[in-house]
């Protein structure tokens, strides 16, 4: 089995809700590294127009994380990246060609309020694509204009270059059976392009990819689950 690409970690320690110490962080990346995730994208929350976004302490954070890795023997590479928040203050940064992506890319990982209408999520879509962005939608599986409603993503992603992440979590059980069902369902459909942990800890959100992969590999195959878990990632993200 190849090592796992998490493209959704909160694993950078007093940037957002995510750990608070760099002790925290530690044994985040511990617990990362026994998961078999090769590949943390760090992916702290930003939010245009609401709170300024500290690109160093980002930078110095992320410097923090891989000293720790070296210093430990964590074969675990950690990349640069942030999860967006959609707010009407991102059209401004996409116009001045500031979005923060995934790992160098033109990947941005957007997400949204829960209750967020279809109407909306198209509309940042197109800002993004227009701007030369191409948006990846966090956690696709919370939004509830979704829910019993899959006709509405397939129309989505015929429409638009878009890309779907689903929390491991999603499918293992974590949030719930409802959240397992639609998990499902969406994987079923091959709507997802890539499951991460969105982990924040080592306990309420933590890493679950390993039991993520297994569950797809035994209902999809090992393809869709390595796919899923890593090549994509690889693809999209790391070429
Ligand atoms: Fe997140």
């Amino acid at each position: 089995m190849k090592r796992f690409v998490d493209i959704h970690h909160h694993i950078l320690y007093g940037l957002d809700d995510g750990p608070g110490t760099y002790e925290e962080m530690a044994a985040m990346l511990r617990l990362a590294a026994t998961e078999g995730i090769g590949v943390i994208v760090a992916t702290p929350h930003v939010t245009p127009g609401v709170a300024p976004v500290d690109y160093a302490l980002m930078a110095s954070r992320l410097s923090e994380a891989r000293a720790y890795c070296v210093k430990s023997g964590l074969e675990l590479q950690i990349v640069p990246g942030a999860e967006v928040l959609f707010t009407p203050a991102l059209e401004n940064l996409v116009s001045q060609g500031n979005v923060p992506t995934l790992a160098g890319s033109r990947c941005v990982l957007l997400e949204f309020a829960f209750d967020v209408e279809c109407a909306e999520i198209e509309s940042a879509v197109r800002v993004l694509l227009n701007g030369g962005y191409l948006p990846i939608l966090a956690h696709i599986e919370r939004y509830h204009c979704f829910r019993g409603r899959i006709s509405r993503l397939k129309r989505l992603k015929s429409r638009h270059a878009v890309l779907f992440q689903m929390n491991c979590g999603a499918l293992t059980g974590k949030n719930g059976f409802f959240s397992k069902c639609h998990a499902r369902r969406l994987l079923l459909e091959d709507l997802i392009d890539f499951a991460a942990t969105d982990a924040h800890n080592t306990s309420t959100r933590s890493c679950d990819m390993r039991t993520f992969f297994r569950a797809v590999e035994a209902s999809s195959g090992a393809e869709t689950a390595q796919a899923l878990t890593g090549k994509n990632a690889e693809e999209y993200l790391l070429k």
